[in-house]
């Protein structure tokens, strides 16, 4: 399985990881019983659902169903295959992949080799930056920004040689394919031949994803007014750089932002930097473009509060509002500091002070009083005209409002601002909802269910859940059940999987068993199985009764099932068959014409559990 890699050194990377660890590199997670929750990395939420099992080494989302294992996390978050999230965790594990014999270049873990690729690059350009004479100018420009060596350091810093090949050439000699170079978006085929560095004669900012490796760069010109390019260039989309993904030192920050609960969102890589040195650390920066909702997420995951410090430019425009209503609808308390006209964190610190600017971050409003003062700001409430343009926004903007708290709050003031009764402006939001987005209905007649089906298939869920605990309850059901009786063809599968790896062995573990099978639908089941909250700490009796109960309800649905089938085919019999066929026939499935459709076989044979 797994492109080569043997089963034993899967099992060896399983037991080399801790999944709270490796969950705890993505998201904070807080003690709840047994289990550790914290916020979905997978789905928007303001409450946790996202649970892990230490015992189990399992994680499982109650709102939107994400499950699995160390394995399935990594794929999941680092959108990587299986062998590649094995080979991932491996090498962090420090457990030995055995290479097979010949592996072309094009079967290695891609991502990997960027990775790797893109750590060369940066200690590369911090060796231009800090030991060459070629980086000279921009260390000193550096320092004049007040940028110390530690920090230089620590943000891995680097400067780009001026000559179109510094890099390309460095990293030939190193022994990466051109391709690699290209695919990592750090070299550009030239229009004739050969091959040229991306970036030149630039500061190179490496920006790391949350877990410290090395996705991307961002360069930034040394001349002012310059006309060779933008100002900051930046790495260009590749397998491993996603700019709506990032966050801009995110990977410093976490640490202290998960103590204090709260971020701060900056704009600029040195806003964050001079921020971060200046002892304010819960800083990460968006590096120039809008909030999307995964840097909302990844926010979310670690902070409750998030303040922006937006420059005062491009605080009031319409791409940075999107921004912030999105960050608010992933659950984050969202708050703006006001940056004086013309400062940006960066010159404000160097200018003011980390106190001066951290009394601007406590000053911080709430984001919809914020955005209520600047409506007001932005409309003439004395003309006819510009009290119905203001309402008119007012009303989007109220419809923003995470809860019904909010909403009345902010109501309330809006009303006092317009000088108008509470109660009109709630009509007349109420009027919107109606005549706006149609509400989420049942369907007229409802949902065609099938009843039998669905009680079936949740008693086939309990048993799974019950078999991955108690070798025992897997055994007897083994005994009883035949896999047809199972009506959920994965479960079935499932359950035939427990019942061969359960043969004289310990338990069937879940996280074992989730190896086995790929499809996402399955894993899921396993996981919801094993982690379900209503099935744990059951009492070894009640585990039992349990069983007996669904072994009994399944067994009873297929022969009724199979009695109705039978039926039938008697039917045909009588109309066309001879005397003798039918006889032969009532003879043969006589067991199963007779049964009743009642609780018999629960108290009959097949000797029950002895406890
Ligand atoms: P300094 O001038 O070095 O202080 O940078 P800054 O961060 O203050 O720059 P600015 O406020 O102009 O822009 C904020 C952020 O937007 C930058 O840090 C970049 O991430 C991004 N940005 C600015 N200019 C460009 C550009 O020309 N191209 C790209 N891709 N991003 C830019
Ligand atoms: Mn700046």
């Amino acid at each position: 399985m797994a492109q080569g890699i043997p089963e034993e050194i899967i099992d060896e990377i399983r037991q080399r990881t801790d999944l709270v660890t490796l969950v705890g590199e993505y998201i904070k997670l807080e003690c709840r019983g047994k289990n550790m929750v914290g916020l979905c990395p997978f789905h928007s939420e303001k409450t946790p659902s996202f649970t892990v099992s230490p015992d189990k080494q399992l994680y499982h989302c109650f709102g939107c169903g994400a499950s699995g294992n160390v394995f399935s996390l990594i794929m999941q978050m680092e959108k990587m295959t299986f062998p590649e999230a094995a080979r991932f965790l491996a090498r962090r594990a420090g457990v030995r992949i055995p290479e097979p014999e010949k592996r072309t270049s094009g079967e290695e873990n891609y991502k990997e080799k960027i990775y790797r690729l893109n750590l060369m690059a940066a200690s590369f350009y911090a060796y231009c930056l800090t030991k060459s004479n070629t980086g000279k100018k921009a260390l000193d420009y550096l320092q004049k920004r007040g940028i110390n060596g530690s920090t230089i350091e620590t943000f891995m810093l680097g400067y780009a040689p001026a000559d179109w090949t510094g890099f390309f050439n460095f990293a030939r000699k190193k022994g990466f394919a051109p391709e690699m170079m290209v695919k990592a978006g750090l070299v550009s085929p030239g229009k004739e031949k050969g091959y040229y560095d991306r970036f030149r004669d630039r500061l190179i900012f490496p920006i790391a994803n949350i877990s410290g490796k090395i996705a991307g760069f961002g360069g930034r010109t040394l001349s002012e007014g310059d006309k060779s390019g933008p100002k900051y260039l930046n790495s260009p989309e590749t397998p491993v750089f996603e700019k709506g993904l990032m966050l801009y030192g995110l990977n410093l920050a976490k640490e202290e932002i998960r103590r204090l609960k709260s971020a701060v969102v900056m704009e600029g890589y040195t806003d964050m930097i001079t921020a971060y040195q200046a002892g304010i650390k819960n800083v990460v920066a968006s590096l120039g473009t809008a909030l999307t909702a995964e840097q909302g997420r990844l926010l979310r995951h670690q902070a409750e509060t998030v303040i922006t410090a937006y420059d005062s430019d491009a605080a009031g425009e319409a791409a940075t509002w999107r921004g912030l209503a999105i960050l608010q609808r992933t659950g984050c308390l969202v708050r703006v500091a006001e940056m004086p006209a013309g400062s940006d964190p960066d010159s404000y610190i160097r200018g003011k002070g980390a106190d001066s600017f951290k009394t601007l971050l406590d000053r911080a409003k709430p984001l919809m009083e914020y955005r209520l003062a600047v409506l007001k700001e932005r409309y003439d409430l004395i003309s006819e005209k510009g009290r119905i343009d203001y309402t008119e926004e007012l009303m989007a903007f109220l419809n923003a409002a995470v809860n019904q708290v909010e909403q009345d709050h902010y109501l309330k003031k809006a009303a006092e601002v317009l000088n108008v009764e509470e109660e009109a402006l709630r009509q007349e939001l109420k009027r919107r909802r109606r005549t706006g987005t149609r509400r989420r209905e049942q369907p007229e007649g409802g949902i065609k269910t099938f009843p039998d089906r669905d009680k079936i298939v949740r008693a086939e869920k309990i048993l799974l859940s019950l078999m991955l605990q108690s070798k025992e309850i897997a055994e007897r059901g083994r005994n009883l059940l035949e896999p047809e009786y199972i009506k959920d063809e994965r479960i079935r599968e499932i359950v035939e999987a427990i019942w061969h790896y359960s043969a004289g062995e310990v338990t069937c573990s879940a996280e074992k068993l989730l190896n086995r099978f790929s499809d996402p639908q399955t894993t899921k089941l396993i996981t919801e199985a094993a982690t379900d909250p209503s099935m744990q700490d059951l009492s070894s009796r009640t585990a039992k009764r349990m069983a007996e109960d669904c072994f009994w309800e399944l067994k009873q649905s297929w022969e009724n099932k199979k009695r109705t089938e039978l039926v039938n085919k008697l039917k045909e019999l009588e109309a066309s068959g001879t005397e003798e066929e039918i006889t032969e026939f009532l003879r043969k499935n006589r067991n199963i014409l007779q049964c009743q459709d009642s609780g018999s076989y629960r108290n009959g044979k097949g000797g029950d559990f002895n406890d």
